[in-house]
């Protein structure tokens, strides 16, 4: 008897809000399980939760993606779950609480930032890694795939967030790091830069990014949403490019390209 194919299954963190909630929508759209991550179980819990039942089946693990003694239940959890996890997506992240001149930048924002966005993820990712090197596999699982969603400015300079370009940067270089030692399990890794995205991470800004989108910052000019960033993390995870590991997409109206 042919065995039945089952459900991929995703752990996203940080997806209560945000991009991270348009990431979950996207996978569950396209028929991925989704284990959701975030540092409480509150209203938008059960929204979010909610709305993913619609689609599919969706489960709920709290935990901070920076503290490292809690990895091994939040690992187990998500695992747990449904019975394992074919896709990481790294979404869950911080900015700069007071943004400032680089020359004003303190040692507690810097570890409070790096904290999170950075060492947090890097050995959330090591655990998951881990684990799924050691699942058991069987003919027609569905393809794996790590997804990390790094930023513009993991490239483009933020003059008054120099904390946060520093952990986007090394988040580049951890894709790539990841990529090359996965490669040989079919383990798949992608990174996403996304640009300016609506979300309560870019509200208190947003006069400021509404301003420069009018003025052609990018040439597609409009605001990202959170589902256009949701779209490409599901097109990546369902492995539709098969023979590409390590990459960086852009998901930024074309902010990246320079013009003269
Ligand atoms: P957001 O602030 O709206 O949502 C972030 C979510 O992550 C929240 O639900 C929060 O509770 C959760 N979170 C924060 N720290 C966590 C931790 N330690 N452990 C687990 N969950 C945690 O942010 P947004 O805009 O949705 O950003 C999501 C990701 O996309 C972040 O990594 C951010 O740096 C990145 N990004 C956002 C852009 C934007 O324009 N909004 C642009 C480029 C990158």
């Amino acid at each position: 008897m042919p065995r039945r194919k089952r459900a991929a299954l995703a752990l996203v963190t940080g997806a209560l809000r945000g991009i991270g909630r348009g990431i979950a929508y996207a996978l569950a759209d396209a028929g991925f399980d989704v284990v959701v991550n975030d540092l409480i179980d509150d209203a938008a819990t059960a929204e979010t939760l909610a709305t993913l039942r619609t689609k599919g089946r969706a489960a709920f693990v709290a935990g901070s993606i920076a503290d490292l003694g809690g990895h091994p239940r939040l690992v187990d959890g998500a695992f747990a779950a449904f019975g394992t996890i074919d896709c990481l997506v790294n979404n869950a992240g911080i900015q700069v609480k007071v943004r400032g001149d680089v020359l004003d930048v303190t040692p507690e924002s810097f570890d409070e930032l790096l904290a999170v966005n950075l060492r947090g993820t890097f050995f959330l990712t090591q655990a998951v890694a881990r684990r799924m090197l050691a699942e058991p596999r069987a003919a027609g699982d569905p393809p794996r795939s790590i997804v990390t969603i790094s930023s513009a400015n993991a490239r483009i300079v933020g003059p008054n967030r120099a904390e946060y370009c520093f952990a986007k940067t090394g988040l580049a270089m951890m894709n790539q790091l990841f990529a090359v030692r996965l490669a040989e399990a079919d383990i798949a890794c992608y990174e996403i830069r996304p640009g300016i995205i609506r979300t309560d991470m870019t509200a208190p800004a947003a006069e400021r990014y509404d301003r420069l989108i009018a003025e052609g910052i990018t040439p597609i000019r409009r605001w990202g949403e959170p589902e256009d960033v949701g779209r490409t993390v599901a097109t990546l995870a369902a492995r539709l490019l098969p023979f590409n590991t390590g990459d960086a997409f852009h998901v930024d109206g074309g902010l990246h390209i320079k013009t003269l």
